[in-house]
């Protein structure tokens, strides 16, 4: 397609699978920016008045919520109130840990999996981390919200367009804030990038490229953590399903909803092959997973094009064996970047049509957080870049600053995993990507070089 279609050729529902874009989206596209929402986010970000100390309920602590608990508990100002979730022995675990840091015990929440509301009625929290499966993301977030708690919600914010409208109206509604924990986007390499971009060096962005590309298939058939839950929805869906660890970084480049805003997608799927095959090959031959049928192609390929006409191409493979890469490609006017393994080549620096070694960058483009925080994030969660992120939101509530992500970008990078599904049903077809922001991305002002 050369040009960019007409609007009344873009999809915006599709029948079959059941996946229509919300009444709510739809109503929200015709809607001028409203008032509320420029108020709730005026152009420098919306912020909290200042919380001394950040009083901390976790919804969740399995893998990734207990990492973030380890994390909370190496940076000041924090006070770990409550944790729950529906696994008792975990819940007592995690607890343990607060404890033999020499903290009162927390609180815990283990009848079942509504009892994030008994914890949301209490008025000692400040701050809900959700660290659930997928499904209880909007859920518990909204809930937390609505008693008056800001949110903290790990990836993808939600999985439906309708989930990312009804984070994005509560927490205008509620005045709160709700961050999606993209930890990528605090990425030693991803952070560099991003100073090299803010510092011109690769001219204007014009192209993107990310990815999920995780051989996932011993764990999604795993007989505990995500293996009971995310499996299932490569069952009936296709499209991709984890787009915010390729997508984050790339949109803070961009300055998506502070400048730029995603426009419209499209998308294909390979064939669905890897999951099926692993099954017959690794399961026990009476194990009623054998017999299970996948939608989701195992390549999904999404290609979205920007306000400002550039193009970010997002993938996501979690089902062939392949080596993990989040392909992480920024292309400029003067240059370009790209992950696994890194490396950087910039008109007039380097030397013909190769590569320079990014090594030769980082005295010069070292991000400053990663200066100052490099020790203390050692150990912590994929690289340190998990400490980054928690730092971050801590620092940014007690000192009552925007959050670096806020709930537009949560809405505009998960609202892709829909999207995409929506535009693979239908072979391929343009959708158009709500804007969560209703206009303000025209002069929301961009992230700055955090220090
Ligand atoms: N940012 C990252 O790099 C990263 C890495 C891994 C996982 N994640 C995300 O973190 C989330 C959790 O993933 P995980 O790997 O920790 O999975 P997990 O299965 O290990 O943990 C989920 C926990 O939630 C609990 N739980 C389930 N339903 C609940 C409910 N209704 N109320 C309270 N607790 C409930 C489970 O018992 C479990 O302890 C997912 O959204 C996942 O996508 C992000």
């Amino acid at each position: 397609m050369s040009e960019k279609p007409n609007r009344r050729e873009f999809l915006t529902a599709t029948a079959g699978i059941g996946l229509a874009l919300s009444a709510g989206a739809l109503a929200a596209k015709k809607t001028p920016a409203s008032k509320k929402a420029r108020a709730y986010r005026p152009p420098e970000g919306f912020a909290a008045p200042p919380l001394e100390t950040v009083r901390l309920a976790f919804v969740g602590v399995g893998l990734q919520g207990g990492s973030h608990v380890r994390n909370f508990l190496k940076i000041d100002g924090v006070q770990i109130v409550a944790l729950c979730d529906i696994d008792e022995p975990r819940a007592k675990e995690v607890r343990q840990w607060v404890v033999d840091d020499g903290r009162p015990a927390p609180d815990i929440y283990t009848r079942g999996e509504t009892d994030y509301k008994r914890l949301c009625e209490r008025d000692d929290i400040d701050l809900v981390f959700n660290s659930t499966p997928w499904r209880w993301h909007v859920p518990v977030c909204v809930e937390a919200m609505e008693t008056g708690k800001h949110t903290a919600v790990e990836v993808p914010a939600a999985t439906t367009v309708d989930g990312c409208w009804q984070l994005v109206k509560t927490a205008e509604r509620q005045r709160l804030h709700c961050v999606m924990m993209e930890n990528c986007n605090y990425g030693r390499s991803e952070l560099m990038v991003l100073k090299m971009v803010r510092t011109g060096l690769f001219g204007e962005l014009l192209h993107g490229e990310g990815a999920y590309i995780h051989d996932l298939r011993s764990i999604k058939f795993s007989d505990k953590n995500e293996g009971l839950w995310r499996l299932a929805h490569s069952v009936d869906r296709n499209g991709n399903l984890y787009p915010t660890h390729g997508l984050g970084p790339i949109a803070q480049c961009m300055d998506i909803n502070r400048g730029d805003r995603f426009d419209y997608l499209v998308s294909m799927s390979s064939p669905a092959r890897g999951l099926k095959l692993y099954a017959a090959e690794h399961l026990p031959a009476d194990d009623p997973r054998r017999k299970l049928e996948f939608a989701l192609g195992d390549m999904n390929t999404s290609l979205i094009k920007t306000g400002l006409g550039r193009t970010i191409m997002v993938q996501h493979d979690t089902t062939t064996p392949r080596p993990y890469s989040r392909i992480n490609l920024i292309q400029g006017t003067c240059g370009c970047f790209t992950g696994y393994p890194d490396r950087i080549h910039i008109a007039g620096r380097t030397e013909g049509h190769g590569w320079d070694d990014i090594e030769a960058y980082r005295e010069e483009f070292e991000h400053p957080l990663w200066r100052k925080l490099e020790e203390q994030a050692a150990g912590a969660g994929h690289g340190g870049m998990d400490y980054l992120e928690d730092y971050r939101l801590i620092e940014c509530l007690r000192q009552g600053q925007p959050t670096d992500m806020d709930v537009y970008d949560a809405a505009a990078v998960s609202s892709v995993v829909e999207l995409s599904e929506i535009s693979v049903a239908k072979e391929g077809r343009p959708v158009e990507v709500p804007d969560f922001t209703r206009g303000g991305w025209r002069t929301n002002k961009p992230l700055e070089i955090v220090s």
